[in-house]
């Protein structure tokens, strides 16, 4: 093992020339704003472990031209964002012109500016109309979704290419549905597998419909996917039972999202397609000229990893998460594992062989002392998939300014950005500067790595949780 000293010696290295950077962000963390939706209603209630709400946030909504340039200064040429279903769908069937006229005119100023938009459909946060009578768990909720999203592809899909249908369906389920820490606040495994079901025949149907409204554009840029949150669950030990149980949790929290939404297959225990979803893709196939698959890049959001326990009455079914031996954690805890993402990523190009897009990586750092280093640590691994021939074309920087971040609040700050909550007030950081740098010289120059040698010294805090 590396001592301490050779690890924080750093090389130059260059990013493939297909490789392009950019950063995430979500609606309901971002734009504020009093819209009554699933999270704004649990924040309301004090779910939030520091009493925040989701307005203002960033006050996003009123700031897209000082944003754009934000975006532009922090060296992005694309960006991932979402829209609200709840601003634009207020109720069922009924849409909001001037939601989506503002949205348009945010995928103009990012055009403008030379900024490449991903947009995401679904980020964690349902309209109340659709929360409340059932919501993920209804039969027809991949119809009722793909309404919304026929709308707003009639409306930007002249001027969007690039689509992401849902973020995370995985963590979504898992904190929603499983252990019942976010809204529906659901503590049910069943749930979690009729989730999963609703979410993929959601993917499918939008991945279909996607397809054939810009085709019908005469289109024929169209790229669409789905985020999955890819966090692999290693065996804490070598006993058996450690390694079956970390497989069955790679199995029902990676691989039946990934199946899923890449091939469209219901792995098991998910049952599959309805006979109305059969009839269905027929048609889009026909409209798209659809080949079989249902993604066109797969989509990973890597943060950390876990290690697992195999337990009776642990956090999870036959498990408990334990914590790994390694010493860097950023501020809740997790751990900053860089060959993690090298996994997870060469493991999905080797099983699909379509492009890799990673549309979130970041750390949680109030102060700013270790992003500069995970930023290093985490694009040498890209540059190394590179190398190695793996077809990876995109890195999302989860976030490009702090912002609310669910249950955590505003208190967990994740941005290249400081954002002051009280003024709205924003400072680059200097995190933000190495990854303009690296985004201009398209790597890591030896000048580079002199000028930004002290931030890259300084390793994750010790322990874990908020300070
Ligand atoms: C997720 C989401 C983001 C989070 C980010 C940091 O991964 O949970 O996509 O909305 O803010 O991951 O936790």
């Amino acid at each position: 093992m590396k001592n301490r000293e050779d690890q924080d010696r750093h090389l130059p290295f260059s990013l493939p020339a297909g490789v392009q950077l950019g950063a995430a962000t979500a609606a309901t963390q971002i734009e504020g704003g009093e819209v009554v939706h699933s999270w704004s209603r649990w924040a309301d209630l004090g779910h939030t472990k520091d009493g925040s709400r989701c307005s203002p946030a960033c006050d996003h909504w009123n700031r897209i031209a000082e944003d754009t340039a934000l975006l532009a200064e922090v060296g992005c040429t694309t960006y991932r964002f979402s829209v609200e279903w709840a601003r634009i769908e207020p109720a069922r069937g009924v849409f909001d012109q001037t939601a989506i006229d503002h949205y348009r005119a945010e995928v103009v100023a990012l055009n403008d500016a030379g900024i490449l938009p991903l947009l995401t459909l679904h980020h964690f946060t349902n309209p109340l109309w659709f929360e409340d009578s059932g919501g993920w768990l209804r039969e027809d909720s991949p119809e009722i979704f793909a309404e919304f999203v026929a709308h707003v592809v009639r409306n930007l899909g002249d001027l969007v290419a690039e689509w992401i249908v849902i973020n995370e369906p995985n963590v979504y389920l898992f904190s929603g549905f499983t252990i019942g820490e976010w809204p529906p606040a659901h503590r049910s495994m069943r749930d979690f597998l009729i989730g999963a079901r609703n979410l993929i025949r959601a993917h499918k149907r939008c991945y279909l419909t996607i397809h054939a409204m810009r085709r019908e554009l005469g289109r024929d840029d169209t790229l669409v996917g789905t985020a999955i949150h890819i966090r692999p669950f290693d065996p804490y030990g070598g006993n058996p039972l450690d390694r079956l149980v970390a497989a069955g949790f790679n199995h029902l929290f990676h691989d039946m999202f990934l199946e899923g939404v890449v091939r469209g297959r219901f792995i098991l225990p998910l049952r599959g397609d309805s006979a109305t979803d059969r009839v269905a893709y027929r048609e889009l196939r026909r409209r798209a000229g659809a080949t079989g698959r249902y993604s066109d890049f797969v989509g990973i959001n890597y943060y950390s990893r876990e290690m697992i326990q195999f337990a009776l009455g642990g956090q999870l079914p036959f498990g408990r998460i334990v914590q790994s031996s390694g010493p860097d954690r950023n501020e809740l805890g997790w751990e900053i594992f860089p060959e993690g993402l090298y996994r997870a990523v060469k493991s999905s190009y080797q099983r699909y062989r379509i492009p890799v897009y990673i549309t979130e990586n970041g750390t949680c750092d109030a102060d700013d002392r270790f992003r500069a280093r995970y930023l290093y640590e985490h694009l040498f691994q890209v540059a190394r998939l590179a190398t190695e021939g793996v077809d990876v074309r995109r890195y999302y920087h989860w976030t490009l300014m702090d912002n609310f971040e669910w249950a955590e609040g505003v208190a967990a700050r994740f941005g290249l950005i400081h954002v002051d909550f009280g003024t709205q007030v924003r400072t680059v950081r200097d995190s933000g500067r190495f990854y303009a740098r690296i985004s201009r010289e398209r790597g890591v120059t030896p000048a580079c790595l002199d000028e930004f040698t002290d931030a890259l010294r300084h390793r994750g805090v010790l322990g874990s949780g908020l300070p």
